[in-house]
């Protein structure tokens, strides 16, 4: 594809939380850029690099390889510049310093929130969606959920042989601060006998029935996915750290539900917490696969000067969408999909 030539030198970060396959994105896009021979600079650990003046070059040669790795090989941070005094000034100043014509940054919904803001102040933008999350608008697929997914299912595979011998209920808690996806999608494939996501409240009375009555009918083993994110009816969040985009470290809600089931029935179920295990590691096919996807509408971008959008990908073919559309709410499970899962589980 010619290009316009307007773009000459190109910087990239990757922000928020790490996750699979981000690896594989930068290796396509710095295959492709180099080969129209664009400059591409990391930026360090996000916002920060680019706050700090911290970068550092990407060539095929330095890409050669890390396709196969996890985590993000420029590192990622939670930096939200917007507050931090001085630091968009400064951003502006070190984009104009290293002739940056272009920024493509790589996250959530807080880095593409950042961008857009960025977008805002004049400097040209392109967004990827990376979240192992999957909740951002727009998109079929955000880079990291499906080998998340993977991990899940692999993880709570091993510990599922030991609650059958045990004959012991089982919860695995997942990560997905405001969106079940991780939790629906791997209930699903595992086959678990419920799940609880942040979407809808944790009603644990009919959690304890569904074990009473499952046990009643000879089913003495139980597992349960269980989102960090769950809410329990009059209930409160657990929580731990602020970050630097007001969220609350999330994690070990599961404890409490154990506590809260065993009160109720005298069973108290085990609890896995799987953590950064669902982050980290190779990416699965799918998921590298997408993210050669994401780089080619990136690419395209890049070549006809499109500013200002995510590329989604729809349909597994790259489609651009307005930042601000993508960022304007996060996405949720429906229903629907909850119901559907759910059903699948309670069948005593
Ligand atoms: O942003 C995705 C995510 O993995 C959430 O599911 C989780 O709550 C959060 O990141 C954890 O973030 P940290 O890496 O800061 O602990």
């Amino acid at each position: 594809m010619m290009g316009t030539g307007n773009i000459k030198k190109v910087g990239l970060l990757t922000g928020g939380g790490d996750s699979s396959a981000i690896n594989d994105y930068i290796r396509t896009i710095v295959i492709l850029l180099e080969k129209q021979g664009i400059k591409i600079r990391g930026i360090k650990g996000s916002y920060k690099g680019l706050i700090e003046d911290d970068f550092m070059d990407l060539t095929c040669k330095h890409v050669n390889g890390i396709q196969h790795t996890g985590g993000t090989c420029i590192n990622t941070s939670r930096t939200n510049p917007y507050k931090l005094e001085g630091a968009v000034q400064k951003i502006i100043k070190n984009v104009e310093k290293e002739n940056l014509d272009a920024l493509i940054c790589v996250g959530g919904n807080d880095t593409l929130g950042v961008a857009l803001k960025l977008a805002n102040e004049g400097i040209k933008v392109v967004g990827i969606p990376q979240t192992i999350d999957n909740d951002i608008l727009e998109t079929d697929h955000c880079i990291g959920f499906h080998s998340a997914v993977e991990n899940i299912v692999k993880c709570t595979n091993m510990v599922t042989t030991s609650s059958f011998s045990h004959e012991r209920e089982m919860i695995v808690e997942v990560m997905g601060r405001d969106s079940g996806f991780l939790a629906l999608n791997s209930s699903l494939v595992l086959g678990a006998d419920s799940l609880l996501i942040p979407e809808f409240p944790a009603d644990l009375d009919k959690f304890s029935d569904l074990i009473q009555r499952k046990r009643k009918a000879g089913k003495k083993h139980g597992l349960f996915i269980v989102a960090e994110g769950v809410r329990i009816q009059g209930g409160k969040q657990i929580q731990d750290d602020i970050d630097a985009f007001g969220h609350i470290k999330l994690g070990g809600i599961s404890y409490v539900i154990a506590e809260i089931v065993h009160s109720k029935i005298g069973i108290k179920p085990n609890v896995t917490v799987l953590g950064y295990t669902q982050r980290g590691g190779t990416p699965c096919p799918y998921d590298a696969f997408l993210a050669t996807v994401f780089a080619k509408g990136t690419y395209k971008n890049l070549m006809e000067d499109k500013f200002g959008y995510m590329v989604a990908v729809v349909n597994e073919k790259p489609k651009n969408v307005p930042i601000a559309d993508a960022v304007k709410d996060i996405r949720l499970v429906s229903k629907e999909d909850y119901d559907f899962a759910a059903g699948l589980g309670d069948i005593w």
